[in-house]
């Protein structure tokens, strides 16, 4: 984007801005193809081997069986597998098969700052990225995704992310599903914008950048008007908002409840009975539905402008094997407050000051993202408590290499579904967050936080920071 064609509409874009409830309003198209049973992601399970290979690579793929689109993808066309992880050694291996860089940042592992897989860690067009890693953490839903500076938005858009489970093998003790793909379901959830030919597109405008892109049609797992066909008992989405900035409030058109098991860190102490839950970019749940009463539930966002995200279908012939729901869980939330050693100021900043120093406004505390300047420095072992405000719209903030806890927001509790652990968190208008800095990163491969709109943070609102 031109400075000069941004500073003649940016007080356009303001005004704009300042009423906006967020997202332009724009029904989603109606599905005209008869419906087809979603799929899952296929599984890749680490476990027995303790290796994982991955391949990022071009693929083309007719979302809606029109004109095809170039995309790209892990191991496959569009999006990658979905990888159980177990704690433990695991010898990982990252090839680039495509033209441009990439990487594969494991969005919510707690490992090292050089295995972190962030903009330092570019692989280069042929080349291949092999950290030996090893994950100690509670089990947790969380997820991979390409990591360049600039270009994290168009290449997660096109098809680099995927879906990590890291499990302990003790699902069945807990009472909980865990039949892949059955009832335990990995949703990943996109909106996309498609062209009239049906090719997906990404072109994003000075407006689009300023509020995030966002899409006219909704895919789950890389699909377009699929049903998910359950069994006729308790089901487990495990769900991931893996949209470039698109925040969802999802509920279900019958009202039923999704009772909430974990969040981005892990688990609960206990479930959580909701009627909506909020699911902002790079943010994941884990809910159970009861599904025992049969019936054709469709989840749905947005209770004030209503959209389809994905419809259900029950099939008694499919084995049913949870039918009551846990009364507990075994998470364990960590009491941090008042061990902290030091407090920080974030301020995610969009706004004119910045704008009339060019570069679009978008940075944290004032400085737009650099690759050569840290931040600040975190002692590793250590306690901080971290404030966060959201200028212009409510901002996704995310940290990488650590789970946090959320004190308050906008001087409140916590909402339910941010009182587990988390690694990336809604903020329309101020939250406190607090940590414990466990794992190091050095100066040359720096941990990074920031916007989790992705537009956002190809525009420079991140910082990093290191662990020593
Ligand atoms: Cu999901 Cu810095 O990333
Ligand atoms: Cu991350
Ligand atoms: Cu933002």
């Amino acid at each position: 984007m031109k400075r000069r064609e941004f500073l003649s509409s940016s007080a356009a874009v303001l005004a704009a801005t300042a009423t906006l409830s967020h997202w332009p309003a724009r029904a989603f198209a109606q599905d005209q193809a008869p419906r087809v049973r979603l799929a899952m992601p296929p599984l890749l399970d680490t476990r027995a081997t303790g290796r994982l290979s991955l391949q990022a690579q071009s693929g083309s793929q007719t979302f809606l069986g029109g004109a095809a689109t170039t995309t790209a993808g892990f191991n496959q066309d569009y999006l990658g597998p979905t990888l159980i992880l177990k704690n433990g050694d695991l010898a990982a291996e990252v090839n680039n098969a495509l033209k441009v860089p990439v990487s594969a940042h494991w969005h919510g592992l707690l490992v090292p700052g050089e295995h972190d897989g962030g903009p330092h860690l570019p692989i280069a067009p042929g080349e291949s990225w092999q950290p030996q890693m090893h994950i100690a953490q509670d089990p947790a839903t969380v997820w991979y995704h390409s990591h360049i500076h600039e270009r994290t938005a168009e290449q997660v858009y096109f098809g680099l992310a995927g879906v990590i489970h890291v499990t302990d093998g003790e699902d069945d003790a807990r009472g909980l599903p865990s039949a892949y793909g059955v009832d335990d379901l990995t949703l990943v959830l996109q909106d996309r914008r498609f062209d009239d030919a049906g090719r997906m597109v990404y072109n994003p405008s000075m407006m689009d950048v300023m509020h995030g892109f966002s899409g006219n049609r909704l895919l789950v797992n890389g699909q377009a008007g699929a049903t998910a066909v359950v069994p006729q008992g308790i089901v487990r989405l495990r769900l991931l908002n893996g949209s470039n900035s698109r925040v969802y409030t999802l509920f279900f058109d019958d009202t039923r409840p999704m009772h909430l098991v974990a969040t981005d860190g892990g688990f609960l102490p206990a479930p959580i009975a909701l009627d909506t839950l909020s699911l902002a970019p790079g943010e994941r749940v884990e809910v159970l539905v009861d599904m025992s009463e049969g019936g054709a539930p469709v989840l749905m966002s947005d209770p004030a402008q209503p959209f389809g995200v994905l419809p259900f279908a029950v099939d008694a012939a499919l084995p049913a094997r949870i039918t009551g729901l846990p009364d507990k869980l075994d998470g364990v939330l960590e009491d941090l407050g008042g061990t902290e050693v030091e407090t920080r100021e974030v301020s995610l900043d969009m706004g004119m000051g910045g704008m009339m120093m060019g570069g679009g406004g978008f940075a944290i505390n004032g400085r737009p993202y650099d690759m050569a300047r840290i931040d600040f420095a975190v002692t590793q072992g250590t306690v901080e408590r971290w404030h966060i405000r959201s200028t212009m719209v409510a901002h996704p903030f995310h940290v990488h290499g650590v789970r946090f806890r959320v004190l308050s927001e906008n001087g409140a509790a916590p909402r339910p579904e941010n009182t587990g652990w988390k690694d990336t968190l809604l903020v329309p208008g101020e939250a406190e967050i607090i940590a414990r800095f466990d794992q190091p990163a050095r100066q040359e491969t720096p941990y990074m936080f920031h916007c989790h709109i992705l537009e956002h943070e190809d525009a420079g609102m991140m910082g990093q920071f290191t662990v020593t």
